[in-house]
């Protein structure tokens, strides 16, 4: 069953449209809200489809409760609909730290700010993975700031799977660290000060660390031996992200 442009909660407004999933603005009794529905893939057969659709709109709650329970703040969760696959949180006032990075390379933010952010995501991965909760997507894009309190909010928990496994950690970090390679090098090092949060506050950061050190070192390795071979290195780190996001999501 797919959502309709207006159901009986209010107006739903598209906001994204991805491969898996559409994000709708939308009110829950009264409260501004954004409705995920994940969509039925018409490739597979419609009852193999529907269970899929379900353990995946599961997992993403579970996990984002779990992530709460951890003590990182995240939107509240206002409901699971297994019919109609949505799940619909608490709307977050404030922009992405995509948006606030970007800004910073643009016009200049305060470093204050910068440094505040960059510890507050540090804090929260650490709580995450010392809970044994991986995020799977950690980029700028699916992460908030909320107006007022400045607090950081993490978002997006579809690709979330539960592992104490310092490789799954360290490729946790290494996505973020490409990510804010690529989007944010205006923000000079911004990971480091986000690792040095990270260190400060996980308890288990020298196995992750080491981890992430090797993946490093075979980067570098296969780097310098042509683009070609360090294309091989991140199309198999993306792989074994999927592979990962695929079967180890939250029981
Ligand atoms: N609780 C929220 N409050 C405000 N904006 C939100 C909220 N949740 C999502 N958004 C906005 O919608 C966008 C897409 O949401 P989200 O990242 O969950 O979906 P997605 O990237 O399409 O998901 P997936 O990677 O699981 O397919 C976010 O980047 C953000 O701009
Ligand atoms: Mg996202």
């Amino acid at each position: 069953m797919e959502l309709t442009a207006n159901n009986e909660d209010g107006s739903l407004i598209l906001i994204k449209q991805g491969a898996e999933a559409r994000v709708f603005e939308s009110t829950f009794v009264g409260r501004r809200s954004i409705v995920k529905e994940r969509f039925s893939k018409k490739y597979r057969h419609p009852s193999l489809d529907s269970k899929l659709t379900l353990k995946r709109l599961n997992a993403e709650s579970r996990c984002m409760t779990k992530a709460r329970r951890l003590g990182v703040s995240t939107p509240v969760l206002y409901a699971v609909d297994p019919v109609q696959h949505t799940l619909t949180f608490e709307y977050v006032e404030g922009p992405s730290v995509k948006d606030v990075f970007l800004e910073f390379g643009l016009h200049g933010i305060v470093e204050e700010r910068l440094d505040d952010i960059a510890v507050q995501i540090g804090v929260a991965i650490a709580k995450l993975h010392d809970g044994g909760l991986i995020h799977g997507d950690l980029t700028t894009s699916n992460m908030l700031i909320r107006n007022g309190t400045n607090q950081l909010v993490l978002i997006d928990f579809g690709l979330s799977f539960t592992s104490t496994l310092p490789e799954d950690k360290a490729v946790d970090l290494y996505v973020l660290e490409r990510a804010l390679v690529s989007m944010h090098s205006s923000c000079g090092n911004v990971m480091d000060r986000i690792i040095a949060a990270y260190r400060k506050s996980s308890k288990q950061w020298s196995s992750t660390m080491n981890k992430l050190a090797q993946g490093a070192i075979l980067f570098c390795s296969c780097a310098s031996k042509g683009s070609k071979t360090h294309h091989g290195w991140m199309s198999l780190l993306h792989s074994s992200i999927m592979y990962y996001g695929k079967m180890k999501r939250c029981p």
